[in-house]
């Protein structure tokens, strides 16, 4: 028998996981439905808290958004928008009522983790940071995985919450040295992590990496780098590679080198439950390599993945700080507010806006309007069936986990064929 990722076991303290983590996809696209299903199947899936109050207003009936834009109209003028302040008891009761409605939902032995984001620092990221983070713990969630940032603080800002010791904390890190300095803070307080993700240079959303070197990276040698210093420092701590783990065998490949599961996500911004509308999804399907790019249009200063011809890309949109407001730093800035303004004054307001280089990242989140994808994403075509359409058959996330689980040999199992198409396959004029 050959071996396959259902032969392992992801272990983080007294509980048992398949070795499948999804990775958080902010905004809305790890939707509660998507880590619902994996918790039922088993393993452990991130909703993401990234902007919490759309999400919320979307799925809950709050009006979190309109009312911001309503309290800061008549301020919407002024450059720096440090008085578009997050209220925190609102931004806290928001990530609470996602994380306690969805937990409420669950079913199964597996896992519902947040990924919170460092960089999103809506205009007070001591305040804020602190606020989310006591929302999930409170709300009852299984585990927090610190993204997006070093997170050098954020555990002393909640070590006085009752769950702080049980509840399990990962980091994400991309090279040993952050880990390192990660590690320090926390042998500070006497809180090590439970897991360790690894990001490799070929991941979805945001990158550790340069613009301009990511590809002189790889998730094996920094996977390599980890476990080694982990076991100098004899510390054993469970490690999770992510990044371009596309098949069942990838994932083994890993395990066998010494990590404990696996990070994925772009396999599953595919499936029913993910948050990407149908259409957005079959655009995904039919990716071709040289079509995924690394640029620094995100205002976070980290490079991104995404498809060249995202919607987001080359407009001009007004800066919607006022309404959104979540990459503001706690001066109140967000690069892209001084790359439209340089445009406006450039241009002198005439003719259609363009903002080279930069995007508004919180309206193109919320809109669906960032493709971001992880470099493997020009393979999901392989994935599936396409239809007699042309187009290709939606997955669902039991149909990839299943994959990931049983395949051997880089191979994908296929899901089933609708009814409709089975007969249009079999007809004699095809
Ligand atoms: C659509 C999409 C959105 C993502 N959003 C986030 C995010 O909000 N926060 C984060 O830490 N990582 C984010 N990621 C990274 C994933 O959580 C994950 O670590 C990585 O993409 C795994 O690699 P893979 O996509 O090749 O499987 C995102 C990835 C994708 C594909």
């Amino acid at each position: 028998m050959k071996t396959k990722l259902d032969d392992f076991r992801l272990r983080l303290g007294k509980n048992e996981y398949v070795p499948i983590m999804i990775g958080g996809m902010g905004m809305d696209i790890s939707t509660s439905k998507l880590v619902l299903e994996a918790a039922r199947l088993g393993g452990i899936a991130h909703l993401s808290d990234a902007l919490i109050s759309a999400v919320t207003d979307r799925h809950f009936g709050t009006n979190y958004i309109k009312e911001r834009a309503k309290k800061y109209k008549k301020d919407a003028h002024l450059v720096n928008k440090l008085h578009a302040q997050f209220d925190l008891e609102e931004t806290y009761r928001a990530v609470r009522l996602l994380v306690e409605d969805t937990m409420e939902k669950k079913q199964g032995k597996g896992g519902i983790f947040l990924n919170i984001m460092e960089k999103l620092s809506m205009a007070n990221s001591k305040g804020t940071m602190q606020a989310r983070l006591n929302a999930a713990l409170d709300g009852g969630i299984d585990g927090i995985s610190l993204a997006a940032g070093l997170h050098l603080g954020s555990l002393k800002l909640i070590e006085d919450n009752p769950r702080f010791r049980h509840v399990k904390i990962g980091i994400i890190v991309s090279s040993a040295r952050a880990l390192k300095l990660f590690l320090m803070r926390a042998a500070k307080i006497d809180r090590m992590p439970d897991y360790i993700v690894v990001e490799g240079p070929l991941a979805g959303g945001h990158l550790g990496f340069k613009v301009d070197n990511w590809q002189t990276f790889n998730l094996k040698d920094i996977t390599m780098e980890v476990l080694a210093y982990l076991k100098k420092a004899d510390l054993n701590i469970p490690v999770i590679p992510a990044g371009g783990v596309f098949t069942g065998r990838d994932a083994v490949d890993f395990i066998e080198l010494g990590a404990s599961a696996v990070q994925v996500a772009t396999r599953f911004t595919v499936t029913r439950e993910a948050g990407f509308p149908a259409k957005t999804q079959q655009r995904y399907f039919k990716i071709k390599e040289e079509e995924i790019v690394v640029n620094l249009y995100s205002p976070t200063g980290y490079p991104m993945r995404m498809l060249y011809d995202s919607p987001c890309i080359g407009t001009g949109m007004r800066p919607q700080c006022e309404n959104l407001g979540f990459i503001l730093d706690d001066e109140g800035d967000c690069s892209y507010i001084s790359a439209y303004n340089a445009e406006v004054e450039r241009t002198e307001g005439k003719g259609k806006l363009v903002v080279p280089e930069k995007t508004c990242l919180c309206t193109y989140m919320k809109t669906y309007g960032t493709w971001t994808c992880g470099h493997m994403a020009y393979r999901l075509k392989e994935t599936t069936n396409q239809l007699p359409d042309g187009n290709y058959q939606q997955l669902t996330v039991a149909q990839v986990w299943h994959d990931y689980l049983h395949s051997t040999d880089h191979t994908h199992i296929k899901p089933p064929l609708p009814k409709e198409a089975q007969i249009l396959d079999q007809h004699p004029d095809r």
